[in-house]
Protein backbone atom coordinates (compact mmCIF):
# COMPACT_ATOMS: atom_id res chain seq x y z
CA UNK A 1 0.00 0.00 0.00
CA UNK A 2 2.70 1.99 0.44
CA UNK A 3 4.35 1.76 -3.33
CA UNK A 4 0.36 3.12 -4.15
CA UNK A 5 0.72 5.99 -1.75
CA UNK A 6 3.80 7.08 -3.63
CA UNK A 7 2.51 6.70 -6.76
CA UNK A 8 0.05 8.93 -6.19
CA UNK A 9 2.42 11.53 -4.52
CA UNK A 10 4.31 11.68 -7.29
CA UNK A 11 1.39 12.02 -10.23
CA UNK A 12 -0.12 14.62 -8.13
CA UNK A 13 2.28 16.91 -9.50
CA UNK A 14 0.63 16.62 -12.90
CA UNK A 15 -2.32 18.02 -11.29
CA UNK A 16 -3.65 21.02 -14.09
CA UNK A 17 -4.70 23.23 -10.96
CA UNK A 18 -4.95 26.88 -11.89
CA UNK A 19 -7.95 28.02 -10.31
CA UNK A 20 -8.08 26.06 -6.88
CA UNK A 21 -4.51 25.74 -6.78
CA UNK A 22 -5.33 22.30 -4.53
CA UNK A 23 -3.75 19.06 -6.36
CA UNK A 24 -4.67 15.95 -5.68
CA UNK A 25 -3.21 13.02 -6.65
CA UNK A 26 -4.75 8.97 -6.79
CA UNK A 27 -3.01 5.52 -7.49
CA UNK A 28 -5.33 2.43 -7.91
CA UNK A 29 -4.75 -1.19 -8.50
CA UNK A 30 -6.00 -3.50 -10.99
CA UNK A 31 -5.14 -6.52 -12.69
CA UNK A 32 -1.94 -6.58 -11.39
CA UNK A 33 -0.85 -2.79 -12.81
CA UNK A 34 -0.32 0.19 -10.75
CA UNK A 35 -3.28 3.51 -12.68
CA UNK A 36 -2.78 7.06 -11.49
CA UNK A 37 -4.80 10.33 -12.13
CA UNK A 38 -4.55 13.57 -10.80
CA UNK A 39 -7.47 16.52 -10.75
CA UNK A 40 -7.37 18.17 -13.75
CA UNK A 41 -9.29 21.75 -14.00
CA UNK A 42 -11.08 23.46 -16.47
CA UNK A 43 -12.22 27.49 -17.08
CA UNK A 44 -15.41 25.76 -17.35
CA UNK A 45 -15.07 25.15 -13.47
CA UNK A 46 -17.65 22.59 -13.20
CA UNK A 47 -16.21 20.69 -15.37
CA UNK A 48 -12.86 19.90 -13.19
CA UNK A 49 -12.33 15.94 -12.86
CA UNK A 50 -10.92 14.69 -9.57
CA UNK A 51 -7.86 12.60 -9.53
CA UNK A 52 -9.52 9.53 -8.19
CA UNK A 53 -12.06 9.26 -11.39
CA UNK A 54 -9.24 9.90 -13.73
CA UNK A 55 -6.96 7.11 -11.75
CA UNK A 56 -10.07 4.63 -11.99
CA UNK A 57 -10.97 5.63 -15.58
CA UNK A 58 -6.98 5.04 -16.86
CA UNK A 59 -7.68 1.10 -15.17
CA UNK A 60 -10.90 0.98 -16.99
CA UNK A 61 -9.98 2.52 -20.18
CA UNK A 62 -7.50 -0.36 -20.08
CA UNK A 63 -9.67 -3.32 -19.72
CA UNK A 64 -9.36 -3.00 -16.24
CA UNK A 65 -12.85 -3.02 -14.56
CA UNK A 66 -11.83 -4.70 -11.08
CA UNK A 67 -9.78 -2.18 -9.24
CA UNK A 68 -8.38 -4.01 -5.95
CA UNK A 69 -7.45 -0.74 -4.24
CA UNK A 70 -6.98 2.82 -4.19
CA UNK A 71 -5.12 5.00 -2.73
CA UNK A 72 -4.96 9.14 -2.41
CA UNK A 73 -3.62 11.74 -1.14
CA UNK A 74 -3.36 15.65 -1.16
CA UNK A 75 -2.45 18.82 0.92
CA UNK A 76 -5.26 18.59 3.65
CA UNK A 77 -4.64 18.81 7.28
CA UNK A 78 -5.68 15.24 7.83
CA UNK A 79 -6.15 12.24 5.05
CA UNK A 80 -7.44 13.18 2.32
CA UNK A 81 -11.57 12.75 1.39
CA UNK A 82 -12.82 11.92 -1.90
CA UNK A 83 -15.88 13.72 -2.86
CA UNK A 84 -19.49 11.70 -3.11
CA UNK A 85 -19.04 11.17 -6.94
CA UNK A 86 -15.78 9.50 -6.86
CA UNK A 87 -16.74 7.54 -3.69
CA UNK A 88 -19.88 6.44 -5.79
CA UNK A 89 -17.41 5.61 -8.76
CA UNK A 90 -15.09 3.59 -6.38
CA UNK A 91 -18.63 1.41 -5.79
CA UNK A 92 -18.98 0.83 -9.46
CA UNK A 93 -15.48 -0.57 -9.89
CA UNK A 94 -14.51 -1.63 -6.69
CA UNK A 95 -15.87 -4.05 -4.21
CA UNK A 96 -17.48 -3.09 -1.17
CA UNK A 97 -14.67 -4.64 1.14
CA UNK A 98 -11.74 -3.13 -1.20
CA UNK A 99 -9.34 -1.12 0.15
CA UNK A 100 -9.28 2.66 0.22
CA UNK A 101 -6.04 4.73 1.33
CA UNK A 102 -6.18 8.20 2.12
CA UNK A 103 -3.01 10.40 3.15
CA UNK A 104 -2.02 13.68 3.10
CA UNK A 105 1.27 14.72 2.50
CA UNK A 106 2.81 14.79 6.08
CA UNK A 107 2.30 11.01 6.15
CA UNK A 108 -0.92 11.00 7.98
CA UNK A 109 -2.52 7.87 6.17
CA UNK A 110 -6.22 6.66 6.82
CA UNK A 111 -7.08 3.13 5.91
CA UNK A 112 -10.63 2.50 4.54
CA UNK A 113 -12.93 0.27 2.41
CA UNK A 114 -15.63 1.31 -0.39
CA UNK A 115 -18.12 0.17 1.80
CA UNK A 116 -17.41 2.26 4.89
CA UNK A 117 -17.11 5.54 2.43
CA UNK A 118 -20.29 4.88 0.70
CA UNK A 119 -23.02 2.72 2.73
CA UNK A 120 -25.78 1.83 0.48
CA UNK A 121 -24.09 3.26 -2.74
CA UNK A 122 -26.88 2.59 -5.83
CA UNK A 123 -25.13 -0.49 -7.73
CA UNK A 124 -25.72 -2.37 -11.06
CA UNK A 125 -28.12 -4.58 -9.08
CA UNK A 126 -30.27 -1.43 -8.14
CA UNK A 127 -31.13 -1.54 -12.39
CA UNK A 128 -32.85 -4.99 -12.54
CA UNK A 129 -35.00 -5.41 -9.30
N1 LIG B 1 -10.45 17.04 -5.76
C1 LIG B 1 -9.97 15.81 -6.09
O1 LIG B 1 -9.35 15.64 -7.15
N2 LIG B 1 -10.18 14.79 -5.23
C2 LIG B 1 -10.72 14.92 -3.99
O2 LIG B 1 -10.78 13.93 -3.24
C3 LIG B 1 -11.22 16.21 -3.54
C4 LIG B 1 -11.23 17.29 -4.57
C5 LIG B 1 -10.15 18.17 -6.65
C6 LIG B 1 -11.28 18.73 -7.44
C7 LIG B 1 -10.78 20.13 -7.72
O3 LIG B 1 -9.89 20.10 -8.84
C8 LIG B 1 -9.95 20.47 -6.49
O4 LIG B 1 -9.64 19.23 -5.88
C9 LIG B 1 -10.64 21.38 -5.50
O5 LIG B 1 -11.88 20.88 -5.15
Amino acid sequence: MTDLIEAARAQRERAYVPYSHFKVGAAVLAGGRVFTGANIENASYGLAMCAERNALFAAVAAGCTQVDAIAVIGDTAGPISPCGACRQVMAEFMAPGAAVTLANLHGATTHTTVAALLPGAFLKGDLNA
